[in-house]
């Protein structure tokens, strides 16, 4: 798989996360859902592969590439690792800053994109990149700068949407762009960005890390129940804090919108 093209970049606004004001940390934004209706998920898969790992808490390096306002970054330190978020936004990452000093948490937040990673080679332990891949311009740059970063033996964890019709409908046509349920900004994501499992595959295994296992996510009502509150958050019936409360992302057997999956670092692999 390469790099985007340039025409298909330009479209996707990463500019959103560069806005005035904390959309990741107060409510009624709609960054904030991702605190509300995919965290737990992410957070629980995370906490799973950390079990299964037997990894130590107090002695392990996580980077969070990609870490925007920190809702993944803090419940990463708050289980006691030694964390570390970067992101190319500067204003998320004041936010960051500033929400984790209010928290009294202990992160390093640096300024930084996923193709350029600002560490030296063998760093960390885990690397997390969730709801990032789909983001960024060069994503075989970044996958080969996160496998650079880990140790051997570390784990990479991520999450990311698939490149199928269905993802092309839910996320792109009804949250986006069809006026009567979008409740997301246009152009947040871009469908020829979105990565098949298969592609990331490839990538992973081009740079020494073997892929382990990817779940499928979806939320846990039907998808009809979800359109109605979408309606509803469209027409200003419910607000973004009462959507939030309305459903959770879950694990699924399908992997046709989104899925999660990690990796692991092998230097012979
Ligand atoms: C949807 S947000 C996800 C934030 C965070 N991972 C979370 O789940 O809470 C996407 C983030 O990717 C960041 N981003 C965009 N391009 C990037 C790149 N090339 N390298 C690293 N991060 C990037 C954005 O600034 C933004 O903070």
């Amino acid at each position: 798989m390469q790099k985007v093209t340039e025409e298909i970049y330009n479209k996707i606004n990463n500019e959103i996360y560069n806005l005035e004001g904390d959309r990741w940390w107060q409510p009624d934004f709609s960054l904030n859902l991702i605190k509300t209706l995919v965290n737990p998920f992410r957070v629980g898969y995370a906490k799973k592969v950390f079990e299964e790992f037997k990894i130590d808490s107090g002695k392990t390096n996580v980077l969070e590439v990609g870490c925007g306002g920190g809702i993944l970054s803090e419940e990463i330190a708050r289980m006691g690792f030694i964390t570390t978020g970067i992101d190319p936004s500067e204003p998320s990452l004041n936010i960051a800053i500033n929400h984790a000093i209010k928290g009294n948490l202990k992160i390093n937040y640096e300024k930084g994109t996923g193709e350029n990673l600002p560490f030296q080679n063998n760093s960390f332990d885990v690397v997390l990149c969730c709801d990032v891949l789909e983001h960024v311009y060069d994503l075989p740059k970044v996958i080969s700068e996160i496998s650079r970063v880990l140790k051997n033996g570390g784990i990479f964890i991520y999450d990311t949407f698939n490149r199928t019709y269905f993802s092309k409908i839910s996320t792109i046509k009804i949250l986006q762009e069809w006026r009567r349920w979008a409740i997301m900004p246009p152009n947040l994501h871009v469908w020829e960005m979105f990565i098949k499992p298969d592609e990331i595959k490839f990538l992973l295994q081009k740079n020494q890390l073997r892929w382990k296992e990817h779940h499928g996510i979806k939320p846990n009502i039907s998808y009809l129940k979800m359109i109605r509150y979408l309606r509803k958050r469209a027409i200003g019936e419910l607000s973004y804090v009462e959507f939030g409360k309305k459903f959770l992302m879950v694990e699924s057997y399908s992997t046709q919108i989104m899925y999660m999956g990690y990796a692991v670092k092998h230097s012979d692999a």
